[in-house]
């Protein structure tokens, strides 16, 4: 039945609406009276707990939702995180220790990249991690210990569901390492707070589908696309622009806002749409600067705000605004990542191309 499209016209369109239920689904049983319990990982957690880094290991989309989950996880664990894009581990052979825990994340399991550099962490004795949506996947048997993510069987080539799914399930394994310290108790709290809220957050940004799709429309014959995002939501930025390009065939480049001084401020005139994004957490004063700056060069913003936030971030009102709930920091990119998977589906459907088999793409990517 979950393969069939129902009432939809595509996989894709089927996937973004279907989140508030795949996040219940991923979070279903784990969470029990405020204590994250996860059974893949808990013969290991004391060598987790001990390692000295975290690394972080996926490609495209798997990729972002590791780097979305970054702060969170140092937040909470005091463990130094860092990240590493599967071929790119590879080609510089990059150092890997036994005492790294290595978390390897991919919705297939089965993309070449990541099982090498899996073989890789495995051969440098590392604590290999899996993070997945396929039980049964090769990721899933050769890593030592894991999380599966049960988002459900996502179909269009364009990952949307898993990539929220495996935020969530990231998050969870961050308060299942970090529940052993009193320091971070209320922030712990607060996120499993908002893991209750989520779905029903999600399900409420979803009703945007309209206003992205008279957005898309307004964007239809452009040739580029940036997003301008940082902190926990500079993921936030890059896979929106990677759905943008990879469905949409239009360009569209996701930018750490911290970095526009040095380099993309050179591109910014009165004609290039530019999504910023300044939902409220502790980047939201730098984003309004941001957004100032870009202003005073003639912008032409599309600024994502927190709802209630529109004459903080657009004082003038002269930019388009995105308005979203808001939720506890480190959940916010689910929260901020739908409008854009809408925005890149419609300007996919109203350019005429294929949403579901975009071209030159494939699902998952088996050979190197
Ligand atoms: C391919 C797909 C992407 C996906 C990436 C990683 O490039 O087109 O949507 O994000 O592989 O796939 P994985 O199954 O490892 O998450």
């Amino acid at each position: 039945e979950q393969i069939k499209k129902g009432d939809f016209d595509h996989f894709m369109k089927k996937e973004i609406h279907e989140q508030p239920d795949s996040l219940t689904t991923s979070m279903r049983g784990r969470l029990k009276d405020g204590v994250v319990g996860l059974g893949g990982l808990k013969d290991h957690m004391r060598t987790i707990r001990r390692s000295r880094r975290i690394i972080f290991i996926g490609c495209g989309t798997s990729y972002h939702a590791a780097l979305a989950a970054r702060p969170i996880m140092e937040e909470l664990t005091d463990i130094p995180v860092t990240m590493e894009i599967a071929s790119d581990m590879l080609d510089r052979k990059a150092l890997v220790f036994k005492e790294d825990t290595a978390v390897f994340v991919s919705q297939s399991g089965e993309t070449a990249d990541t099982l090498l550099a899996l073989d890789y962490a495995l051969e440098n004795g590392a604590l290999c991690v899996g993070v997945t949506n396929t039980v049964g996947s090769t990721l899933a048997r050769k890593t030592h210990c894991g999380v599966h993510i049960n988002a459900g069987c996502e179909i269009g080539v364009a990952s949307t569901k898993a990539y929220t799914c495996q935020i969530v399930v990231m998050v969870m394994i961050a308060l299942a390492i970090g529940s052993d310290k009193m320091s971070t108790l209320a922030k712990r709290e607060a996120i499993i707070a908002g893991l209750i809220k989520l779905p029903e957050k999600v399900r409420d940004v979803l009703k945007l589908d309209g206003e992205m799709k008279a957005l898309a429309e307004s964007l239809i014959k452009e040739q580029s696309l940036l997003m301008f995002g940082r902190g926990n939501n500079y993921a936030t930025a890059l896979e929106g622009a990677l759905k943008v390009k990879e469905v949409a065939l239009m360009h569209s480049e996701g930018m750490l806002a911290g970095e526009m001084k040095h380099g993309p401020l050179a591109l910014v005139d009165e004609h290039l749409p530019i999504i910023v994004i300044a939902t409220q957490d502790d980047s939201f004063s730098k984003q309004q600067s941001v957004i100032q700056q870009l202003h005073a060069r003639k912008g032409r913003l599309i600024v994502m705000c927190s709802k209630g936030d529109v004459n903080l971030v657009c004082p003038d009102g002269n930019s388009r605004v995105i308005e979203v709930p808001q939720i506890v920091d480190c959940l916010q990119p689910i929260i901020n990542i739908v409008p854009l998977q809408l925005l890149a589906y419609h300007l996919t459907v109203l350019r005429g191309y294929d949403v579901d088999q975009p071209r030159n793409l494939a699902k998952s990517v088996t050979t190197q």
